[in-house]
């Protein structure tokens, strides 16, 4: 796709002789207002050089370049050069670029293949996947994918919450009052609720806990019994979860969770000791950080074993040591900023500059509307009833408004799940939030509907007008952009120009809504479009370019919808 910005520097600089394109292109401005032309340069640094008033400067360079055909109009305004993009040129370029570059369009290459490690979901073993857990997950995936479009070999790593002492609880648990058959027919209940039973007991039973430190301990140190009752409660809760994770489509590249650096942690301690980072505190051993402002960091506990944070220091390095990353993400709720400046600072405090690649991504809560959740309330809703109960409505919709499908289940599943993945992408992540079923589903709102549905309409129209014209349209080669130059095909055109610089931008920020945004605007671009012209015309030359248009459209918005783990059905 012609950068025009890049273009218009080239032309400037040709008429400037003190400055380069790159200092020209990066004062040009993109005027908010369109009357003022879509690009605009200013004059007044160029009078101190050039001895001339700024307007006569802007009037010279407007003369000398107005006769390019990338223009429509070039104008001086006081000290401005406003410059007015060819439509035609524009648009033609715009479907053009679309159209061959299909799957690929919006992606670049930023990142030259280097490895960037994105650590998202990570939920807790044998704790509930709740509708807490879909922000990381969902968040998590979409920034993965952004990373790739921009270039970048990604590593999504699923850091399990497999470790720690409610392990020993559990297994003391299971084996007092545990049941086979329960563990394998709803193993994350029947596991929450021994470790709930474990506390109720142990208040009258202290010696449970003594009982459970030195089961831990067992476990620890690789005690057969302990490790295989642990991996099964590890692998059957991943059973649940996975189920979640297909309704998604997610994958991981890693599972290396919490226990993965069991056999790494000793040699990073003895790391930490021998740098003098250790300071012996009430039996236990903590990091000092009252320097940055934070609070101290215990890594050791008082009877030697690990703790989160310890396994995090140790997961940072091998990452570090494996991928050789540009950049650590990690993806996960804000309440845990604190941890992630404590663990950013212990790594700079064992002298790796690296420490500033590691960044973390933080999100706001989900309440329900009747209010928090709480495990103890009861008040829990879990993640993966969420997305059938997402897919019955949407089963239940197609069937009353009579939608065309080809297969109802499928459709029901693309559109149920979409719609609860792109509100979670509609806000800004920081931004705590509402889950409303209301507003989930909503086939009109600004939502995951709205969007399929009209990716459903692209590909309606593309069918409507027959095989022959629909490849006719696809060919890049044959686009007459003179027949796309009104006014709601020039915009939807510059939407869809747009679109590389949003995902950078995106990616810059962190920041899956500001693409989940775009789409809309993309949608309601081409809606605009639809409504305003009549598309299958007579005129044989028009209906071809105004169906490349269509195309492109579609495939805008199918690629934005990918970044976002999002699949578009063809009918709806
Ligand atoms: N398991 C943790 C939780 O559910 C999240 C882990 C995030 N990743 C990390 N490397 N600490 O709160």
């Amino acid at each position: 796709m012609v950068n025009f910005k890049v273009e218009i520097s080239k032309l400037i600089a040709e008429q400037v002789a003190d400055l380069t394109a790159e200092e020209i292109q990066s004062m040009i401005e993109v005027p908010q207002d369109t009357k003022m032309g879509d690009y605009a340069f200013p004059c007044f640094k160029l009078a101190k050089t050039l001895r001339k008033a700024p307007p006569l400067i802007a009037k010279g360079i407007a003369e000398a370049i107005s006769g390019n055909t990338m223009f429509a109009k070039v104008e001086q305004v006081n000290a401005y050069v406003n410059m007015f993009i060819s439509r035609e040129s524009f648009v033609g370029d715009v479907v053009t670029s679309v159209l061959t570059e299909g799957a690929e369009f919006g992606k670049t290459n930023l990142g030259n293949g280097s490895n960037v490690v994105v650590d998202f979901s990570s939920p807790n073993i044998a704790k509930p996947f709740h509708i807490g857990h879909i922000r990381s997950t969902v968040i998590g995936n979409a920034i993965s994918k952004i990373y790739r479009a921009l270039g970048y070999n990604v590593i999504g790593v699923n850091h399990l919450g497999d470790y720690g002492t409610q392990f020993g609880k559990m297994i003391v648990a299971y084996r007092h009052w545990g049941n086979r058959e329960d563990v394998i027919n709803e193993p994350i209940k029947t596991l929450l609720e021994y470790y709930t039973k474990f506390h109720v007991e142990a208040e009258s039973h202290p010696e449970l806990e003594d009982e459970a430190r030195e089961t831990f301990a067992k476990l620890e140190a690789g005690a057969p019994e302990e490790k295989e009752l642990w991996q099964w409660f590890r692998d059957e809760s991943l059973k649940e979860f996975n189920r979640v994770y297909d309704l998604l489509g997610i994958t991981f590249e890693s599972y290396a969770g919490e226990s993965f650096y069991s056999d790494k942690m000793p040699a990073v301690i003895q790391e930490m000791r021998d740098k003098n980072l250790l300071v012996p505190s009430q039996g236990a051993e903590i990091v000092e950080l009252s320097q940055f402002g934070l609070t101290d960091a215990p890594v050791i506990k008082s009877d030697g074993s690990s703790i989160y944070i310890t396994r995090d220091i140790a997961a940072a390095k091998y990452r570090m040591d494996t991928y050789h990353f540009v950049k650590d993400i990690y993806v996960v709720a804000s309440q845990q900023n604190l941890h992630f400046q404590q663990l950013k600072r212990i790594i700079e405090l064992m002298g790796y500059e690296w420490t500033k690649d590691i960044v973390h991504v933080p999100f706001g809560l989900v309440s329900l509307e009747e209010g928090t959740m709480s495990t103890r309330h009861g008040r829990v809703v879990f993640l993966e009833d969420v997305l059938n109960k997402a897919i019955e409505e949407t089963r239940k919709i197609i069937q009353e408004k009579g939608v065309a499908t080809d297969n109802i289940e499928e459709t029901a599943k693309m559109v149920g799940v979409g719609a609860v993945v792109f509100n979670e992408l509609s806000n800004n992540r920081i931004k705590d939030y509402v889950f409303s079923w209301n507003k989930v589903l909503d086939f009109n709102g600004e939502t995951g509907p709205y969007v399929q549905y009209t990716y459903a309409r692209c590909a309606s129209v593309l069918r409507n007008a027959g095989e022959e014209a629909a490849a006719k349209a696809a060919d890049p080669s044959a686009v007459k952009a003179e027949y796309l130059t009104s006014e709601s095909a020039y915009q939807l055109a510059r939407l869809l120009y747009q679109l590389p610089e949003i995902i950078i931008d995106a990616g810059d920020k962190y920041e899956p809504s500001i693409v989940t945004r775009h789409i809309v605007d993309i949608a309601q671009g081409f809606n605009r479009f639809y409504h305003d012209e009549h598309i299958l015309v007579d005129n044989e030359e028009e209906k071809t370019a105004k169906l490349a248009l269509v195309l492109a459209a579609k495939t805008a918005i199918r690629n934005g919808l990918a970044l976002l783990g999002m699949d578009a059905p063809e009918r709806m």
